[in-house]
């Protein structure tokens, strides 16, 4: 009957998680698995893909890939022969004052941040399902920049902009973003204490809900960008109002 169908879950569905070994990557994984899904994550550092593995469970394996290395993302999806769903948070960059930092530093999110989720998707698309999907990871700082990072800034409209492109090209498979706010992930966690409380009571001033997300809120919007059928082209902000203010 028509308007009777429900969203699609992943029960049964095959999805790569590159940057699956913590943060909101891990978090989208273990969603996945506890709903019957399995888990292919990727990441650069073996053993903290095999600790994923394991608190995962059988459903879940790993591959190591480094997204800066278009080479190494080839080999990635080489032996996989079906992909349900693609989620790509794995990258690695800096940022810094224009007139600061290095060029080598200022080009490192779009060389691994955007370059790399462009190259996943390129490598995935053979082998994803027609009814499937693929969530990129942008940042709110797209539509509300910092004053030090005009490129990482940019990078991130950038994949805004990826996505809604590729939501046109590789149609009827569907292509949305995700762009975060401060999420206290484990990202966070590793930088020194005084710095992530001082990031963190910044970022609370600057959204509409007063705090920093959870990677579990911010995992509820990746799995909503997965499994919402007649969701494609889309900008999610799970930033609780740090574009608005
Ligand atoms: N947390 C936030 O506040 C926030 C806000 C907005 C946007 N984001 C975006 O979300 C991404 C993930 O955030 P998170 O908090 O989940 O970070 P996280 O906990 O540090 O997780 C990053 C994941 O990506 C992997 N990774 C890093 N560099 C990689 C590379 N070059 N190739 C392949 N995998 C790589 C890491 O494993 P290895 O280190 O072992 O490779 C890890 O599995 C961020 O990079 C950022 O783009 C985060």
């Amino acid at each position: 009957m028509r308007g009777s169908e429900l969203p699609a879950d992943v029960k049964d569905q095959l999805v790569v998680v590159i940057g699956g070994s913590s943060g909101i990557g891990f978090e989208v994984a273990r969603r996945v698995v506890a709903d019957g899904g399995e888990v292919v994550l990727g990441g650069r550092d073996r053993e903290r893909l095999d600790q994923a593995v394991a608190a995962l469970g059988p459903a879940a394996s790993s591959r190591v890939v480094d997204v800066t290395d278009k080479s190494s993302i080839a080999a990635f999806f080489d032996p996989l022969t079906r992909v349900d769903h693609l989620f790509t948070p794995g990258s690695s960059y800096g940022r810094g004052r224009l007139t600061e930092i290095s060029d080598e530093l200022a080009e490192s999110p779009f060389r691994s941040k955007f370059w790399g989720q462009y190259y996943a998707v390129k490598n995935a698309v053979p082998k994803l399902a027609d009814t499937g999907s693929v969530v990129l990871m942008a940042g709110a700082y797209s539509v509300r920049p910092p004053v030090d990072g005009a490129a990482y800034a940019a990078c991130n409209g950038a994949l805004e902009s990826l996505g809604r492109a590729l939501a046109l090209e590789l149609s009827p498979i569907r292509v949305n973003v995700v762009s975060p706010g401060m999420i206290d992930s484990d990202l966070w966690a590793r930088l020194p204490q005084d710095v992530r409380e001082r990031n963190a009571a910044a970022f609370s001033r600057d959204t509409l809900v007063g705090r920093p997300g959870t990677v579990a809120e911010a995992a509820q919007a990746v799995l909503y960008l997965m499994t919402n059928t007649y969701t494609t082209g889309s900008v999610l902000y799970p930033d609780g109002g740090f574009s608005l203010r």
